[in-house]
């Protein structure tokens, strides 16, 4: 009771100061003018977030005024989302795909649609010829700018590298040492020794046992990344100190750079960190200078040893406009093994996982192995086989169309200027997306889409569909096309095609027996790549069991 009088007493006291406050001419005048302030910001936002697009498009609009050229033509179409957010909540979920493709959908804008993310306009298009339309464009040859992809330097690799005259050097080195045939050739060996390091290591499972295949391939993936990129060679079942802390660095980078940051979104927070990315960055950054420096001062110690150049030689050894920094080397060897890793091994679990799903299909890719290498134990699939594994190709070909390891073409693309795209007008520094995964799927492009079918890209096959996947159609392309598409396309395809081939000519892929009658798990997550959310269980029985 004496509590109730106590605050009934309190409250009173405020409410007085108050009344007594406003009595004030200038504290009235204050509030009041605070009053008008809020209702304005209020009514500017609610204008903003009126305009088709939602905030960040209206704000466009209204800036330029009303007779500018943007409003002769017709607005995008698109979800409004949320006052001053728009539609993050597009992003923010771990099937930003799905999410996108669905409202494109819902506001018939399949062909080109906008939305906002906070302050950043979006397009983003989930048809072929609006794609090719973009990814062809020249105004849309930058990325946007991402606060962590700029922390951890890879503003100074090629990923992330504006398109300038170093971009252009990178990608030249690229294309003419890194994946040139020569260099995949020379490469080789390793990837076979590789391939037999997995098959022994699945080969020490109970064969009765489920296990996930994911760490496996993930491994091997890495492993080989450390071969191409700093020459090291390790075996798969021997854990080795060096390539364990390479890996922590890589899975921190993965995380970082696959997180939607919203300080990249709303200016007003980035001062405060709030999913503390940045702060992340900056501690990640210095251990991965001290990784990469170190193999980069061996090699200098041991100049001219080596029978096979790795990506440190190349490097180390270009002369005049091509030579680069210390730091610019950490940036790109960095990115290689980042970007090299994972897609590849996402890739080959979404392989097996069909393989697992669909045993008819399993059956005709082992006949045609057994066919074309051999089916006694002394035949070895090697990287010669896999241009006549035609049905494998088309198997590969079919799960990059279902799970695409970029859905939306991993990084987005930046409008350098203003231009059009589809009829309507795009202004500079607009983000540009391609749903690539609503293109794969779509019924207007691709005969009963969900239906998972490697016959389709198969000749000679009723109903097939000759294309390359390497950037020509659009679609199908999976590494991306135009100027920034995928550098490591041929190496990432010859790779996966290689190790399916030895993964499926060794073994016959079972569901694990909790998954007997259910099949496989294919829920999808999107981190930096679109990941099974649920790892591959599997049991494996070897094949080949005749001895030549
Ligand atoms: C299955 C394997 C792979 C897939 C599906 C894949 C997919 C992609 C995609 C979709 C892009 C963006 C293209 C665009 O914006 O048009 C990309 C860019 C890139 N990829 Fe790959 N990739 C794979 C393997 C690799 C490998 C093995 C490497 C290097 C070792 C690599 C290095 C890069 C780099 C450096 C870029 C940035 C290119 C630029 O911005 O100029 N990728 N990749």
């Amino acid at each position: 009771m004496k509590t109730d009088v106590d605050t009934t007493l309190w409250a009173f006291a405020v409410a007085t100061k108050l009344s007594g406050a406003f009595m004030q001419p200038h504290v009235a005048m204050a509030y009041t003018f605070l009053l008008f302030a809020a209702l304005a910001w209020l009514s500017i936002s609610l204008v903003y977030w009126a305009h088709p697009g939602g905030p960040a498009w209206g704000k466009y609009c209204f800036s330029k005024g009303k007779l500018s050229s943007f409003s002769n033509f017709k607005p995008i179409p698109g979800p409004r989302g949320l006052p001053l957010f728009g539609s993050i909540k597009l992003m923010a979920n771990q099937l930003a795909h799905r999410q996108i493709a669905a409202a494109a959908q819902s506001h018939d804008a399949r062909r080109l649609m906008a939305f906002s993310l906070g302050h950043t306009r979006v397009i983003v298009t989930c048809d072929p010829d609006v794609a090719k339309e973009i990814l062809h464009s020249r105004v849309f040859a930058d990325r946007p700018v991402k606060e962590s992809a700029y922390s951890l330097m890879f503003n100074r690799a090629i990923g992330f590298a504006p398109c300038s005259e170093y971009w252009r050097v990178l990608r030249r080195i690229a294309a003419t040492h890194f994946f040139c045939p020569k260099q995949i050739k020379a490469t080789e060996d390793q990837r076979c020794a590789i391939a037999s390091g997995m098959v022994s290591s699945l080969g020490r499972h109970n064969h009765r046992e489920p296990f996930t295949v994911h760490q496996v391939l993930k491994r091997a993936s890495l492993h080989h990344m450390m071969f191409l990129v700093f020459g090291r060679r390790y075996e798969l079942d021997h854990m080795n100190e060096e390539a364990e802390e390479l890996k922590r660095l890589v899975d921190e980078g993965y995380e970082l750079l696959g997180t939607l940051n919203w300080s990249d979104h709303f200016s007003w927070l980035s001062d405060f960190d709030p999913q503390n990315i940045r702060a992340r960055c900056w501690r990640l950054l210095p251990k991965v200078k001290v990784f990469v420096s170190r193999m980069i001062r061996e090699h200098r110690e041991k100049a001219g040893d080596r029978d096979c150049m790795d990506f440190v030689d190349v490097l180390l050894s270009l002369q005049a406009s091509e030579k680069l920094s210390d730091l610019d080397i950490i940036a790109v060897l960095w990115e290689m093994i980042f970007r090299g890793t994972d897609t590849v091994a996402v890739l080959i679990e979404w392989i097996l996982a069909r393989m697992v799903l669909h045993p008819e299909v399993q059956s005709k890719v082992q006949n045609e192995l057994d066919q074309v290498v051999g089916k006694y134990r002394s035949d070895v699939v090697d990287e010669g086989h896999t241009a006549r594994l035609v049905y494998l190709q088309a198997v590969v070909k079919e799960v990059l169309r279902l799970h695409p390891p970029g859905p939306l073409l991993s990084w987005a693309r930046l409008a350098a200027a203003d231009t059009l795209v589809d009829g309507h007008h795009v202004p500079a520094g607009t983000t540009a997306m391609v749903n690539m995964w609503a293109i794969s799927r779509d019924p207007e492009v691709w005969e009963d889409p969900h239906r998972f079918m490697p016959e389709r890209f198969v000749a000679g096959e009723e109903g097939r569909v000759e294309l390359s996947v390497l950037g020509s159609d659009l679609r199908l392309a999976p590494f991306g096309s135009g100027r920034r598409s995928c550098p490591g396309k041929s190496l990432g395809l010859i790779t996966v095609t290689h190790w399916a081939a030895h993964l499926l000519h060794e073994y016959e892929w079972l569901p694990s027996a909790s998954d007997w009658g259910t099949g496989v798990n294919l829920t999808e997550v999107l981190r930096l790549s679109c990941e099974m959310a649920y790892p591959l269980t599997v049991i494996v029985r070897p094949r080949r069991r005749a001895l030549k």
